[in-house]
């Protein structure tokens, strides 16, 4: 069985650019450093205690290193009833959940393996066979129903974290589903080719052992704007990359930035790890599956 670190390790060598993608997202969005200090901060939480406040701040990432322990039937169906309960638009539910618990099989999707992964898609297959049925016409097929859908179920998903932390239960989300030929993903799980993506995958179990530390949050100016939007001042931009460089605040990836010869934590992100694997060609896999589910146009050769 594989250790934390190496878990860890193997998370950032394999790289990952729709979770680059989304690192990089956010680290856009960031901007300027976050509002208070940390006893501000602390304090601020404290004033407003409760158990729901206290399960989302407990939420943490299991980098992979979850014990063969599994997590009962019943528990997961509780998730599960949590999960859908998010809001969606329509209230279409255009989603559809896989619960996967033979960990080979997780492995072959992501990469990782727990107790149970939850294989969150877009899916307009069940609405648009109803639709069928009655011999009404609906064509879930724009860039706005995928949208509108990645909404919804990353709502669901993200809801099924929080249940399932509420329960004792650690989560990883992962988009190693998207990693390697993503063909695989659905074959081994029967998706259907037409309006249907696999979006993020939720893997749940036990640690372990407990992470050596909470991963920061920039959550100030720069990340929260009131009422108008405001762009990042240099002196903004050289506070903030003083903070990803802080190690006590632990907003990295990687603790080693340093002695990989990087002056900045933002340097080895943007020089090292957002450039792995990132597609020469822009007609990617990615892309021709979202082509073939119908919620985008063919490319072009
Ligand atoms: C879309 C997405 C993809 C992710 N993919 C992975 C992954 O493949 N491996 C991993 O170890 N963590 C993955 N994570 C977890 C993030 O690395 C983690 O949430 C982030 O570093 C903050 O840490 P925290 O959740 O412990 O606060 C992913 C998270 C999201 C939302």
């Amino acid at each position: 069985m594989k250790t934390r670190n190496e878990n860890r390790r193997s998370f950032l060598m394999k790289g990952a650019v729709a979770g680059g993608g989304l690192i990089l997202a956010r680290s856009c969005l960031a901007g300027i450093p976050t509002g208070g200090t940390r006893e501000s901060k602390s304090r601020q939480t404290r004033d407003h205690a409760n158990e729901t406040l206290n399960t989302i701040h407990s939420l943490r990432t299991i980098h992979g290193n979850f014990t063969e322990r599994e997590i009962p039937d019943e528990t997961i169906q509780t998730i599960l009833h949590s999960s859908v309960r998010a809001a969606n638009s329509s209230n279409m539910q255009s989603y559809s959940i896989v619960v996967v618990r033979d960990r080979n099989t997780m492995h072959e999707l992501c990469g990782y393996s727990g107790s149970c992964l939850l294989l969150y898609c877009v899916d307009f297959t069940r609405l648009k066979e109803c639709a069928v049925a009655l011999g009404d016409s609906y064509c879930p097929d724009t860039i706005v129903d995928f949208v509108t859908s990645s909404i919804n179920t990353a709502l669901a998903a993200q809801t099924a974290a929080i249940a399932a932390r509420s329960l004792g239960i650690d989560v990883l989300f992962t988009n190693g589903i998207h990693r390697g030929d993503m063909g695989r993903v659905w074959k081994l799980v029967d998706l259907p080719r037409e309006h249907c993506f696999p979006l993020i995958a939720l893997v749940m179990g036990y640690p372990t052992e407990e992470p050596a530390h909470k991963a920061g949050r920039l959550s100030g100016a720069g990340v929260i704007h009131y009422g108008k939007y405001r762009r990042p001042a240099k002196p903004d931009l050289d506070q903030l990359i003083r903070q990803y460089d802080d190690p006590t605040l632990h907003l990295g990836l990687n603790d080693s930035w340093s002695s990989e010869g990087h002056k900045h934590y933002l340097d080895w992100l943007f020089k090292s790890w957002l450039r792995r694997e990132k597609p020469t060609d822009r007609r990617t896999q990615m892309m021709e599956l979202l082509a073939q589910s119908g919620f985008i146009e063919q490319q072009g050769g």
